[in-house]
This record gives C-alpha cells, sequence and structure tokens, in this order.
C-alpha cells in the first residue's frame, strides 16, 4: 500500500522529444481537415458583423438626425422596419453560424481524441511500464475536453471580433477621424497587458493540467487497488492522499483566476482611459456645434463596439493559452514514435515470415541469439542469452523469481527489443517480420491475465473477432473452461466484468488459453502463474495447456517443477542466464540448482515452495 514514487506533474515532458513545433500550428491541420465547415460560420460572421455594425448608423443618422432632429416622423416606419430586419437578419445568421461551429469544433475533436487513441495503441510497451494509466486517460478526456474550446475562441472571439474591430474602425474613421487618434493609448494598455500575462497565465494553465492529470491517475490507482486499500485498511490514508491532492488543484485554479482577473482589470482600466478622453474632448465639440448629437451618439455607439471586440480578444488570450496548455499534453503523446516505425526504421528490408519449405501451419524454430536486454539502464535482465528451440519443440523455463523467464517471453513478442544480438524465428530477424505478422502466429496467455468487461465470451473472441459461437465452444472445451462456464447462471453470456474479477485465477487463466488458442498460433506462451492456483486449478490448467499445445513450438514457463516432466527441454534461468538445460531426467542427475529446486518441492510442508521461490 506503500505509495510509488510519483513522478512530477507534467513529467512526460521528460520522455518526449520536445518537437519544435507548437501546439497551435499541429492543431491547425486539424481545423483545416473541417474548412468547409468553418468557411461557412465565418459567412455567416460577416454577414452578422455587417448587420450589428449597421445598427449605430441608423439609430445615430436615420434616428436621431433625420426623424427627431429634422422632425420626419413619416421616417420612423422606415427606422422601425431596419431594426426590426436587421435584428431577425442577425437572429438567423447567427444560428446558421453557431451550428455550423459547433458541427465543425465536435468533429475536429473527434478527430484529434481518435488520432491520440490510436497513437496510444500504437507506443511500444515500455511506454506503458511507467504505469500512469490513469494519468494518460485524463490526456483522453480532460484534456481532449479543453481542446473542445479551440475552435468556438478561435471563430467566435478571435475573427468574429477581429472583423467587428476592423469594421468599427471604419465607421469611426468615416464619422470623425481626427477624434479616433485618441482612442490609441487604449490600444497600447491591451498590447502591454497582453504581453505581461500571456506565458504566465500558460505556466499556471499548464500546471493546473497536469494536476488534474495526476489526480486522476491516483484515482483510478486506488480503485483499481481497491482490494489492497481495505484489506490494509488505508481508506483514510487514500482520502487524505487524495485530498492533499485535490487541495493543491484548488490553490493551482483560484491562482489562474486570479491572474485572469488582473489581466481582465488593467485591460478595463485601459478602456476606462480611452473613453475619459473622447468624451472629454467630443463633448465640447458638440455644445460648439461642430459635432451633430446625431453623430455624437453614434461617434459613441461604435466606440463601445470597438471596445466590446478588443477586450474580448484580450481576454481570448487566457483562454487560448488554456487550450494550448492542454493541447500541449496530448501532442507530448502523440510525438512519441510508434513501436512500428521504431523498429522498422532500423531494418529496412522486409523479408517474408515464412521462407520457403516452412508452411505457416507447421510450427516455427526459434534461436536467441547471445541476447543482452535490461529494462532501463541497470542490470540487464537477460545476459548473452543462447536458445536453440527446434520447431514443435516444448520448452520450458524455470527459475526464481526475477530471474528473466517473462523477459524472454517479452523479447520474442517485442514488446521490447534486445540491446544486442538477436532473435530468429524461422531463421528470419524478428525486427525484419511486420508486427502483426510476428504477434498473429503467436499465442500469449500472460502471467497476469487481464479480462475486458464484456462477455466471457467476447473475452474469448478477442483473438478472433469472426469466430462463431461453435469456435468459442469448441476453444473453451479444449482449454477446460467449458464446464464451470456452462455451470454460471449466464453460461458464456456472463459478464466477466471489470478485469474479471468474479472468476478465479485458474478460470481466468483457462479462459485466457481458450483466447489463446482459437487463433490457432503456431507458437504459443504460457506464462504460468502457479503460484496463485491451488494444486486442482493447477491441474485443469496443465491438462488445459497440454492439450492446446498439439503439434506447436511451445515456451512454458512454470514454478511446479512436477509438472514438467514431458517438457522437451528444460532450460533453468538465473539472473538472465542459462545455468542449466536438458531434459528433466538429465537434470535431476547432475547437481545443480534444478535438483536443488525440485527436492526442495518434493518436501511436504507449506513453506516447501515459498522458502526458495520468494
Ligand atoms: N517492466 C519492467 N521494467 C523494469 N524492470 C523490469 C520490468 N519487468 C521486469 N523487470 C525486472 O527484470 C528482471 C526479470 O524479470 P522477469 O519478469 O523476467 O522475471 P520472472 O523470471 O518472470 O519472475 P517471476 O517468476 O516472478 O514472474 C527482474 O529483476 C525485474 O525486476
Ligand atoms: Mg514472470
Amino acid at each position: 500500500m506503500k505509495p510509488q514514487p510519483r513522478a512530477g506533474p507534467g513529467d512526460l515532458v521528460a520522455l518526449s522529444p520536445r518537437a519544435a513545433r507548437s501546439s497551435l500550428a499541429k492543431l491547425i491541420p486539424y481545423a483545416v481537415g473541417v474548412w468547409p465547415l468553418l468557411a461557412s460560420a465565418l459567412v455567416c460572421i460577416l454577414a452578422s458583423s455587417l448587420l450589428e455594425l449597421s445598427v449605430p448608423w441608423v439609430m445615430g443618422f436615420l434616428l436621431l438626425d433625420t426623424v427627431v432632429k429634422q422632425a420626419r416622423l413619416d421616417e420612423l416606419p422606415r427606422v422601425v422596419f431596419l431594426l426590426v430586419a436587421i435584428f431577425l437578419g442577425q437572429k438567423g445568421v447567427g444560428f446558421l453560424q453557431d451550428y455550423f461551429q459547433e458541427l465543425a469544433n465536435q468533429r475536429l475533436v473527434h478527430r484529434l481524441r481518435c488520432d491520440l487513441f490510436h497513437h496510444l495503441q500504437c507506443l511500444p510497451v515500455r511506454f506503458f511500464d511507467r504505469g500512469r494509466t490513469g494519468e494518460l486517460t485524463a490526456r483522453v478526456t480532460s484534456d481532449i475536453d479543453s481542446v473542445e474550446g479551440f475552435l468556438p475562441t478561435l471563430v467566435d472571439d478571435v475573427v468574429t471580433d477581429a472583423v467587428l474591430l476592423l469594421g468599427t474602425l471604419y465607421f469611426l474613421f468615416r464619422v470623425q477621424p481626427r477624434l479616433t487618434l485618441y482612442v490609441a493609448p487604449t490600444v497600447l494598455v491591451l498590447a502591454f497587458a497582453l504581453i505581461l500575462f500571456r506565458p504566465r497565465v500558460k505556466r499556471f494553465a499548464r500546471r493546473v493540467r497536469a494536476m488534474i492529470g495526476d489526480l486522476a491517475a491516483m484515482a483510478s490507482e486506488t480503485l483499481a487497488g481497491v482490494r489492497v486499500v481495505k484489506g490494509f485498511l488505508g481508506e483514510d490514508y487514500e482520502v487524505r492522499r487524495f485530498a492533499a491532492q485535490s487541495l493543491q488543484v484548488l490553490r493551482a485554479r483560484v491562482g489562474v483566476v486570479t491572474l485572469r482577473s488582473l489581466c481582465y482589470a488593467t485591460v478595463d482600466l485601459g478602456v476606462l482611459l480611452g473613453t475619459i478622453i473622447v468624451v472629454s474632448v467630443a463633448a465640447p465639440k458638440v455644445v460648439a456645434g461642430t459635432f451633430s448629437v446625431g453623430a455624437l451618439v453614434a461617434y459613441l455607439g461604435y466606440l463601445g463596439k470597438l471596445y466590446g471586440p478588443a477586450k474580448r480578444l484580450s481576454k481570448v488570450n487566457v483562454s487560448i493559452q488554456k487550450t494550448l496548455a492542454a493541447a500541449d499534453r496530448i501532442f507530448e503523446v502523440m510525438d512519441l514514435p510508434p513501436e512500428e516505425t521504431a523498429r522498422v526504421a532500423a531494418a529496412p528490408v522486409l523479408r517474408p515470415a515464412f521462407p520457403a519449405g516452412v508452411s505457416p501451419q507447421s510450427a516455427p524454430g526459434v534461436l536467441f541469439e547471445q541476447v543482452t536486454f535490461s529494462y532501463g539502464g541497470g542490470r540487464p535482465a537477460l545476459k548473452d542469452f543462447t536458445l536453440d528451440v527446434a520447431p514443435g519443440e516444448a520448452v520450458a523455463l524455470v527459475g526464481r523469481s526475477g530471474a528473466g523467464k517473462t523477459t524472454v517471453v517479452n523479447l520474442l513478442l517485442r514488446f521490447y527489443a534486445p540491446d544486442s544480438g538477436r532473435i530468429l524465428l524461422d531463421g528470419v530477424p524478428l525486427d525484419q517480420i511486420p508486427l502483426g505478422e510476428l504477434r498473429g502466429q503467436i499465442g500469449l496467455v500472460s502471467q497476469d491475465v487481464f479480462l475486458f468487461s464484456g462477455t466471457i465470451r467476447d473475452n474469448i473472441a478477442y483473438a478472433l473477432p469472426t469466430a462463431t459461437d461453435e469456435d468459442v465452444v469448441e476453444a473453451a472445451r479444449r482449454a477446460n473452461a467449458h464446464g464451470f462456464i456452462s455451470a454460471l447462471p449466464q453460461g458464456y453470456a456472463s459478464s466477466a466484468g471489470e478485469r474479471g474479477v468474479q472468476l478465479s485465477g485458474g478460470q481466468r487463466q483457462r479462459i485466457a488459453i481458450a483466447r489463446a488458442w482459437l487463433r490457432r498460433p503456431r507458437l504459443l506462451i504460457l506464462d504460468e502463474a502457479t503460484s496463485h492456483l491451488d494444486s486442482e486449478s493447477e491441474h485443469y490448467v496443465q491438462e488445459a495447456f497440454d492439450r492446446v499445445a498439439q503439434g506447436r513450438t511451445v515456451f512454458l514457463i512454470a514454478h511446479r517443477l512436477s509438472t514438467l516432466w514431458n517438457a522437451d527441454k528444460i532450460v533453468v534461468i538465473e539472473n538472465g542466464t542459462i545455468v542449466q538445460a536438458g531434459r528433466h531426467e538429465e537434470l535431476l542427475q547432475s547437481a545443480g540448482i534444478y535438483r536443488r529446486l525440485y527436492r526442495l518441492q518434493q518436501r511436504p510442508g507449506p513453506q516447501s515452495r515459498t522458502a526458495e521461490e520468494r
């Protein structure tokens, strides 16, 4: 229950080769992908802005200067009609704009979300060793949600306001060019606020996002390990840990808002300044009669319209920085190289996986040639590992916990690449076989069986989605699983639950064997976690495996040595190297670690295995 040393906020940065291109530049292609919708929205924006800009003109010059000042009441219906028409036109165009814009937005987000998920699926196993699935989930969900604000901000605030701003400036100059020069100081204040606050807001926003990711990671980890938490009475500890993290989110969020308010206040101050200057200069002109009342009203109307967009434009900065902070975290992951390209680059020549003379149905030979590998610097998990497995041979890997047995399998499936040496399948180096082709011919029953939420049938058919119900049942029969599955209230339609909680270890392993067999792999791997199983379950698993292993090349990792007597070759691994190899009887005859392990296990008593294996 002790907490893992946690990585700091946004720690993925250290992993990724930080691309020079900014997140904004990477978002552009996504926006371009929905350009017809965006163009339609833009047309609506132009129309709507024009309509909006005509209001002060109608009010100032038509209503005040014509109808009121020249007492021409006959013009009034025209003014009213114009105002109503402008209003209706604006609403209609606004509706269309919202529709196009939101459709474009959701399509963009959908594409980005799917691309990110696709990329995550393509990343090498090494990436997931850090085990921060909760944090990654936050990137797929909440960070993507934040990007949802990108297009609306861009279209609504940036484009609309830029159009309004330019239009307003045009009208301001038409009404009174000299007066307009007095607006200039405001623009300076706005620019200043932008330059001052921009980097700070982004830094804060990024921190908030990272903290939310950590919070999600913590929640998902604690919930996944709920049995450990409860078993060790860790509820209070977890609640306190969560609250502490949540408190940090609170502080960071308040920090962002404080910064934002400061930024807005600065902007508003600039606006006030500009208005005071204009009013002070214009009022005496109206009194002196050099400026009509209608012109002043129109002018102040336009001034209001100038400040509105200008203020919003400067505030846009905050929301764009927030969006970019989220986009940074998304593209950080998307910039990591996927596993296939990473490997293929090293081996440009692709040769067929099945050289002439070996049919795909026949079992493959496997050769490990002086393979050395370490997970992350440090002590190698495999050292100078050389192993020749003939087609159809069943080889058993044994050794203490941590000896490197699972590592052999990890390399064979190319979850990792060796640091030196090479591995050949049917004489072809693994890195010259396309990943899909390699993994497609290997059936893996891993040490910790993972069952997806969904029915048991779906979990077996995961290996071969086209499998019929009969295929699934046959696979289950072979794997000694049909009996207990049929006995379940809903049979094959029973839910395996999240991570298959309501099945025993042995039952889950047999489902995994059925799943592996369904694809009729040429090479079968069973990484047995026998230490979890009682003798009876172990017997069922063993029997199932013996049956499905027929006619295949087999890697069997077993803890209970008594089950290995029929393996063609037993390989004893110690600290990543092979210390003994041979058949059961041969190994028993020579003094060595195998005989010692075997005798220990033969000895009756509950502590017989744990003493040697833990
Ligand atoms: N993902 C990983 N990242 C870093 N080190 C790892 C990783 N997986 C295994 N190791 C280390 O590599 C060594 C070999 O591990 P491996 O899983 O191959 O042992 P094993 O023989 O399968 O043990 P067990 O019988 O307990 O399953 C161990 O020292 C382990 O700590
Ligand atoms: Mg293992």
